[in-house]
Protein backbone atom coordinates (compact mmCIF):
# COMPACT_ATOMS: atom_id res chain seq x y z
CA UNK A 1 0.00 0.00 0.00
CA UNK A 2 1.14 3.65 -0.77
CA UNK A 3 1.68 5.85 2.12
CA UNK A 4 1.88 9.32 1.82
CA UNK A 5 3.72 11.38 4.69
CA UNK A 6 4.86 15.13 4.59
CA UNK A 7 9.11 15.44 4.75
CA UNK A 8 9.69 14.81 8.31
CA UNK A 9 11.68 18.14 7.63
CA UNK A 10 8.33 20.20 6.75
CA UNK A 11 6.42 19.26 9.24
CA UNK A 12 5.26 22.76 11.46
CA UNK A 13 5.92 22.51 15.60
CA UNK A 14 4.37 24.60 18.38
CA UNK A 15 7.21 27.14 19.10
CA UNK A 16 7.11 29.78 21.85
CA UNK A 17 4.44 31.83 23.80
CA UNK A 18 5.65 35.56 24.66
CA UNK A 19 2.75 36.80 27.04
CA UNK A 20 3.72 40.29 26.96
CA UNK A 21 -0.17 41.43 27.54
CA UNK A 22 -0.02 42.12 31.31
CA UNK A 23 -3.56 41.87 32.64
CA UNK A 24 -4.34 44.35 29.66
CA UNK A 25 -8.29 44.95 28.97
CA UNK A 26 -7.83 44.12 25.66
CA UNK A 27 -5.44 41.30 24.89
CA UNK A 28 -4.99 39.04 21.72
CA UNK A 29 -3.18 36.17 20.43
CA UNK A 30 -0.99 36.19 17.24
CA UNK A 31 -0.25 32.25 16.31
CA UNK A 32 2.57 33.43 13.31
CA UNK A 33 4.44 30.95 11.23
CA UNK A 34 8.30 30.97 11.27
CA UNK A 35 11.09 29.35 9.84
CA UNK A 36 14.66 30.70 9.86
CA UNK A 37 16.88 29.04 7.10
CA UNK A 38 19.80 29.34 8.57
CA UNK A 39 18.98 26.94 12.34
CA UNK A 40 18.18 23.72 10.59
CA UNK A 41 15.39 23.34 12.72
CA UNK A 42 11.69 23.19 11.30
CA UNK A 43 8.60 25.81 11.01
CA UNK A 44 6.81 26.62 14.11
CA UNK A 45 4.10 28.65 15.17
CA UNK A 46 4.84 31.50 17.83
CA UNK A 47 2.31 32.90 19.76
CA UNK A 48 2.56 36.20 21.09
CA UNK A 49 -0.33 37.09 23.59
CA UNK A 50 -0.05 40.89 23.14
CA UNK A 51 -2.43 44.31 24.41
CA UNK A 52 -4.24 45.33 21.15
CA UNK A 53 -4.53 49.16 23.14
CA UNK A 54 -0.63 49.38 22.56
CA UNK A 55 -0.78 50.00 18.76
CA UNK A 56 -2.93 50.56 15.92
CA UNK A 57 -5.94 48.79 14.45
CA UNK A 58 -4.71 46.51 11.47
CA UNK A 59 -2.65 43.49 11.66
CA UNK A 60 0.53 45.16 10.61
CA UNK A 61 0.44 47.73 13.02
CA UNK A 62 0.11 44.03 15.60
CA UNK A 63 3.03 42.92 13.60
CA UNK A 64 5.05 46.02 13.17
CA UNK A 65 4.80 45.93 17.05
CA UNK A 66 5.82 42.31 18.10
CA UNK A 67 8.47 43.08 15.71
CA UNK A 68 9.32 46.24 17.32
CA UNK A 69 8.93 45.53 21.62
CA UNK A 70 8.56 41.76 21.55
CA UNK A 71 10.80 40.15 18.94
CA UNK A 72 12.80 41.92 16.56
CA UNK A 73 13.74 38.30 14.61
CA UNK A 74 10.43 38.37 13.44
CA UNK A 75 10.55 38.89 9.30
CA UNK A 76 7.91 39.94 6.93
CA UNK A 77 8.06 42.56 4.45
CA UNK A 78 5.98 46.14 4.82
CA UNK A 79 6.13 49.62 3.15
CA UNK A 80 3.66 51.98 2.77
CA UNK A 81 1.33 50.84 5.21
CA UNK A 82 -1.87 51.74 3.05
CA UNK A 83 -2.54 48.64 1.04
CA UNK A 84 -0.31 50.51 -2.00
CA UNK A 85 3.18 48.64 -2.77
CA UNK A 86 1.66 45.00 -1.94
CA UNK A 87 4.97 44.24 -0.08
CA UNK A 88 2.50 42.89 2.80
CA UNK A 89 0.64 40.33 1.75
CA UNK A 90 0.04 37.01 3.75
CA UNK A 91 -2.38 34.65 4.75
CA UNK A 92 -4.65 36.00 7.40
CA UNK A 93 -7.02 33.81 9.45
CA UNK A 94 -7.02 31.17 6.07
CA UNK A 95 -6.93 34.16 3.27
CA UNK A 96 -4.60 35.85 1.33
CA UNK A 97 -4.78 39.91 2.53
CA UNK A 98 -3.11 42.86 2.60
CA UNK A 99 -1.84 43.26 6.45
CA UNK A 100 -1.91 46.96 6.13
CA UNK A 101 -6.03 46.27 4.96
CA UNK A 102 -7.05 43.94 7.58
CA UNK A 103 -8.50 45.31 10.64
CA UNK A 104 -7.42 42.81 13.72
CA UNK A 105 -11.41 43.23 14.43
CA UNK A 106 -12.18 41.59 11.39
CA UNK A 107 -10.71 38.04 12.73
CA UNK A 108 -12.67 36.62 15.80
CA UNK A 109 -10.36 34.56 18.23
CA UNK A 110 -6.93 33.81 17.82
CA UNK A 111 -4.67 35.64 14.89
CA UNK A 112 -3.32 33.11 12.67
CA UNK A 113 -0.48 34.37 10.22
CA UNK A 114 1.42 32.08 7.52
CA UNK A 115 3.46 33.38 4.65
CA UNK A 116 0.93 33.35 0.84
CA UNK A 117 0.50 29.72 0.32
CA UNK A 118 2.81 27.44 -2.19
CA UNK A 119 5.63 30.02 -2.28
CA UNK A 120 8.91 28.73 -1.56
CA UNK A 121 9.81 30.37 2.08
CA UNK A 122 12.93 32.94 2.52
CA UNK A 123 12.11 33.42 6.16
CA UNK A 124 9.16 33.60 8.26
CA UNK A 125 5.95 35.59 6.59
CA UNK A 126 8.69 36.50 3.36
CA UNK A 127 7.87 34.33 0.19
CA UNK A 128 10.25 33.56 -2.56
CA UNK A 129 8.93 35.96 -5.80
CA UNK A 130 11.75 35.16 -8.08
CA UNK A 131 9.84 32.77 -9.96
CA UNK A 132 6.62 34.88 -10.22
CA UNK A 133 8.33 37.85 -11.51
CA UNK A 134 10.03 36.31 -14.03
CA UNK A 135 6.45 35.24 -15.30
CA UNK A 136 5.99 39.06 -15.32
CA UNK A 137 9.16 39.86 -17.11
CA UNK A 138 7.55 37.28 -19.12
CA UNK A 139 5.14 38.98 -20.64
CA UNK A 140 6.75 42.14 -21.40
CA UNK A 141 4.78 44.41 -19.15
CA UNK A 142 5.23 47.46 -20.97
CA UNK A 143 4.45 50.04 -23.83
CA UNK A 144 5.64 48.07 -27.09
CA UNK A 145 5.69 50.49 -30.25
CA UNK A 146 7.20 49.88 -33.79
CA UNK A 147 5.55 53.20 -34.84
CA UNK A 148 7.65 56.65 -35.00
CA UNK A 149 7.34 58.31 -31.53
CA UNK A 150 5.13 61.50 -31.94
CA UNK A 151 6.55 64.67 -30.68
CA UNK A 152 4.10 64.79 -27.34
CA UNK A 153 3.03 61.55 -25.60
CA UNK A 154 0.95 58.86 -27.47
CA UNK A 155 -3.03 59.62 -26.96
CA UNK A 156 -5.41 57.87 -26.26
CA UNK A 157 -9.44 58.21 -26.23
CA UNK A 158 -11.29 58.64 -22.98
CA UNK A 159 -13.23 55.27 -24.33
CA UNK A 160 -9.66 53.53 -24.49
CA UNK A 161 -8.29 54.85 -21.29
CA UNK A 162 -11.49 53.45 -20.07
CA UNK A 163 -10.82 50.35 -21.31
CA UNK A 164 -7.37 49.90 -18.70
CA UNK A 165 -10.11 50.29 -15.74
CA UNK A 166 -9.97 47.70 -13.25
CA UNK A 167 -6.50 46.15 -14.53
CA UNK A 168 -4.04 49.33 -13.96
CA UNK A 169 -5.03 49.05 -9.85
CA UNK A 170 -3.08 46.11 -9.86
CA UNK A 171 -0.31 46.27 -7.00
CA UNK A 172 1.40 42.61 -7.50
CA UNK A 173 0.44 41.24 -4.49
CA UNK A 174 -0.34 38.02 -5.81
CA UNK A 175 -2.86 37.32 -3.47
CA UNK A 176 -4.71 35.97 -6.36
CA UNK A 177 -2.31 33.40 -7.96
CA UNK A 178 -1.37 31.82 -4.32
CA UNK A 179 -5.17 31.39 -4.04
CA UNK A 180 -5.54 29.34 -7.28
CA UNK A 181 -5.83 26.05 -6.97
CA UNK A 182 -4.61 25.62 -10.66
CA UNK A 183 -1.44 28.12 -9.85
CA UNK A 184 -0.82 25.99 -6.73
CA UNK A 185 0.18 22.51 -9.25
CA UNK A 186 1.08 24.11 -12.19
CA UNK A 187 2.75 27.39 -11.32
CA UNK A 188 6.13 26.45 -13.04
CA UNK A 189 4.36 26.98 -16.48
CA UNK A 190 1.19 28.04 -15.80
CA UNK A 191 1.06 31.99 -15.52
CA UNK A 192 -1.69 32.53 -12.73
CA UNK A 193 -4.07 35.25 -12.34
CA UNK A 194 -1.98 38.14 -11.54
CA UNK A 195 0.33 37.57 -14.72
CA UNK A 196 -2.41 37.17 -17.02
CA UNK A 197 -4.04 40.23 -15.67
CA UNK A 198 -0.54 42.30 -16.33
CA UNK A 199 -0.87 40.46 -19.96
CA UNK A 200 -4.31 41.67 -20.50
CA UNK A 201 -3.71 45.34 -19.64
CA UNK A 202 -1.28 45.56 -22.10
CA UNK A 203 -2.80 43.75 -24.86
CA UNK A 204 -6.22 46.17 -24.65
CA UNK A 205 -3.73 49.06 -24.30
CA UNK A 206 -5.34 50.83 -27.88
CA UNK A 207 -1.30 52.24 -27.55
CA UNK A 208 0.37 48.90 -27.85
CA UNK A 209 1.45 47.54 -31.22
CA UNK A 210 2.44 44.07 -30.45
CA UNK A 211 -0.98 42.70 -29.84
CA UNK A 212 -0.68 39.57 -32.07
CA UNK A 213 2.57 38.99 -30.30
CA UNK A 214 1.67 39.33 -27.07
CA UNK A 215 -1.43 36.33 -27.80
CA UNK A 216 0.83 34.54 -29.61
CA UNK A 217 2.97 33.98 -25.94
CA UNK A 218 -0.06 33.20 -24.65
CA UNK A 219 -1.28 30.58 -26.99
CA UNK A 220 0.01 27.40 -25.20
CA UNK A 221 -2.35 24.43 -22.78
CA UNK A 222 -0.24 25.54 -19.16
CA UNK A 223 0.29 29.66 -19.95
CA UNK A 224 -3.27 30.23 -20.17
CA UNK A 225 -5.35 27.42 -20.69
CA UNK A 226 -4.60 25.87 -17.07
CA UNK A 227 -7.25 28.72 -15.65
CA UNK A 228 -10.12 26.41 -15.21
CA UNK A 229 -12.39 29.20 -13.58
CA UNK A 230 -12.23 28.42 -9.84
CA UNK A 231 -12.72 32.19 -9.38
CA UNK A 232 -10.65 32.11 -5.74
CA UNK A 233 -8.71 34.51 -7.56
CA UNK A 234 -11.27 36.92 -7.73
CA UNK A 235 -12.32 36.27 -4.44
CA UNK A 236 -8.86 36.98 -3.37
CA UNK A 237 -7.69 40.26 -4.31
CA UNK A 238 -7.78 42.74 -1.95
CA UNK A 239 -7.96 45.34 -4.51
CA UNK A 240 -11.53 44.37 -5.49
CA UNK A 241 -10.20 43.69 -8.74
CA UNK A 242 -11.03 40.60 -11.06
CA UNK A 243 -8.52 38.65 -12.70
CA UNK A 244 -10.62 35.87 -13.44
CA UNK A 245 -12.48 38.40 -15.93
CA UNK A 246 -9.06 39.37 -17.58
CA UNK A 247 -8.67 35.94 -18.57
CA UNK A 248 -11.78 34.98 -19.78
CA UNK A 249 -11.41 38.52 -22.04
CA UNK A 250 -8.06 36.74 -23.12
CA UNK A 251 -9.63 33.31 -23.87
CA UNK A 252 -12.69 35.25 -25.78
CA UNK A 253 -9.70 37.02 -27.75
CA UNK A 254 -7.89 34.24 -28.97
CA UNK A 255 -11.15 32.40 -30.10
CA UNK A 256 -12.22 35.89 -32.43
CA UNK A 257 -8.43 35.38 -33.67
CA UNK A 258 -8.39 32.16 -35.20
FE1 LIG B 1 -3.01 41.52 -6.02
FE2 LIG B 1 -5.44 41.80 -7.08
FE3 LIG B 1 -3.28 42.31 -8.56
FE4 LIG B 1 -3.88 39.82 -7.92
S1 LIG B 1 -5.11 41.20 -9.22
S2 LIG B 1 -1.84 40.73 -7.81
S3 LIG B 1 -4.71 40.06 -5.86
S4 LIG B 1 -3.94 43.43 -6.74
FE1 LIG C 1 -7.34 30.13 -10.84
FE2 LIG C 1 -8.82 32.28 -10.93
FE3 LIG C 1 -8.63 30.74 -13.06
S1 LIG C 1 -8.62 30.90 -9.20
S2 LIG C 1 -8.30 28.73 -12.20
S3 LIG C 1 -7.01 31.87 -12.14
S4 LIG C 1 -10.44 31.82 -12.36
FE1 LIG D 1 2.05 48.30 1.26
FE2 LIG D 1 0.53 46.72 2.82
S1 LIG D 1 2.39 47.72 3.35
S2 LIG D 1 0.30 47.13 0.69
Amino acid sequence: MVEFNLPANSKVGVGKTVNVANGAKRAKSFKIYRWNPDDGQNPRVDTYVVDLDKFGPMILDAIIYIKNQVDSTLTFRRSCREGICGSCAMNIDGTNTLACLKAIDEVPGDVKIYPLPHMPVVKDLVPDLKHIYAQLASIKPWLQSQSPAPSRERLQSPEDRAKLDGLYECILCFCCSTSCPSYWWNGDRYLGPSILLQAYRWIVDSRDEMTGERLDNLEDPFRLYRCHTIMNCTKACPKGLNPAKAIAEIKKLMVVRR
